[in-house]
């Protein structure tokens, strides 16, 4: 160090502290002792007569204003809360005065120009779309998609069927051949119909009926060739063949008065080996809590939106009689997917 340099330098003292003058030599005055806030009982020193008392302990202080702030959140929280199981309770009552018969799917009639407008947000919070598109994936050959209601699978399907190979290396086909969109509701089919001739105005293989899924034929839309690139028009007639590759439903389980008997149907007519049936509902959840809701407020939305949101989608499958290739849930069970498949005529129902 160069000692010459360092006396040279200037002394830097906190202006904050008292600065005493003492033969020449600047020195710092002692710093003011801080009377001590937090003292523990236990090492404080105590006279033998007992005269000093330990002082009682204080802990961390809270400001004045983090405190208020505080107060009335707690206040507001609260409040919220007693208003909202207030309006809960005010539902549940009216639900249970409601007379709601089973079938409710005369609904879709009149709600179909604002289904999507209705559904859209909560879809996309639950992230029901990346759900859709894994499923249609899957689709593939001559499609059936029953229940199809404004069409909100459309735009997953792949056009086309082409060769390919699955994951375990074998010989696969994907893409669809021929697209069938079903729903009872014939201004909810409209929706469907339009939306897909917006979005592919050249494809030929597709057809649209109003019918029910309980006992929907197998009518295949005429003049698509093996890779579903079409000849001949939309309106050119259908042709008869005795099963769908793929049968896709989603959320359909809900509106349906027998969702069992449309569930065996469409095992009839799904192709016995290779063929699928692709589903995607809502309905009971894992958790009692939940479910108590859902049978609380059930006939309210039964009512308003043509679905009843508490069925056990699993017992309704496993009443089916199909056979389960793949079953997941999501948002707390409510979200079901399943692939499925004819029960193998060896195998008793
Ligand atoms: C909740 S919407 C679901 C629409 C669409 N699949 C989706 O994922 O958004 C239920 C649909 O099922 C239809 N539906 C109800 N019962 C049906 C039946 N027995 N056969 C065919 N469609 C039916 C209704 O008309 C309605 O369009």
């Amino acid at each position: 160090m160069n000692i010459a340099r360092s006396a040279r330098a200037p002394l830097r003292v906190p202006s904050v502290w008292p600065i005493t003058q003492s033969r020449g030599v600047q020195t710092r005055a002692p710093r003011p002792a801080r009377p001590s806030t937090r003292v523990s009982p236990s090492r404080q020193q105590f006279k033998p007569d007992g005269s000093e008392q330990p002082p009682s302990y204080k802990g961390p202080t809270m400001s004045p204003r983090l405190m208020t702030f505080l107060g009335v959140s707690v206040l507001g929280i609260s409040m919220y809360c007693g208003f909202l199981y207030a309006s809960y309770s005010r539902q549940v009552t009216k639900a249970q005065s409601l007379d709601v018969p089973t079938d409710v799917s005369d609904r879709y009639n009149t709600i179909a120009s604002s289904y999507d407008a209705e559904v859209d947000m909560s879809e996309k919070i639950m992230r029901m779309g990346t759900k859709r598109a894994n499923l249609i994936r899957l689709a593939h050959g001559d499609v059936l998609e029953v229940s199809c209601g404004t069409g909100r699978n459309l735009e997953f399907y792949e056009l086309g069927e082409r060769r390919t190979v699955d994951e375990q290396g074998r010989a696969a086909l994907r893409g669809c051949r021929s697209l069938t969109f079903v729903d009872l509701s014939p201004p909810m089919v409209a929706v469907t119909k339009q939306k897909f001739e917006a979005l592919h105005p050249e494809y030929r293989g597709v057809a649209f009926r109003a019918q029910d899924a309980a006992s929907v034929s197998v009518e295949l839309p005429r003049g698509t060739d093996a890779k579903g690139s079409s000849v001949g028009n939309r309106t050119s007639g259908l042709v008869s063949r005795p099963y769908y590759d793929t049968v896709v439903q989603t959320m359909g389980i809900c509106s349906m008065p027998d969702p069992v008997a449309a569930l065996r149907h469409l095992g009839s007519i799904t192709e016995p080996s290779q063929g699928r049936i692709l589903l995607l509902e809502h309905g009971r959840s894992h958790y009692d809590w939940l479910n108590r809701i859902l049978d609380n407020l059930a006939p309210t939305h039964a009512d308003r939106y043509g679905c009843w949101w508490n069925r056990d989608i699993g017992a309704i499958v496993r009443e089916s009689g199909l056979e389960i290739v793949e079953e997941k849930r999501w948002h707390f069970g409510t979200t079901w997917r399943y692939v499925l498949r004819p029960r193998r005529v060896d195998q008793n129902i």
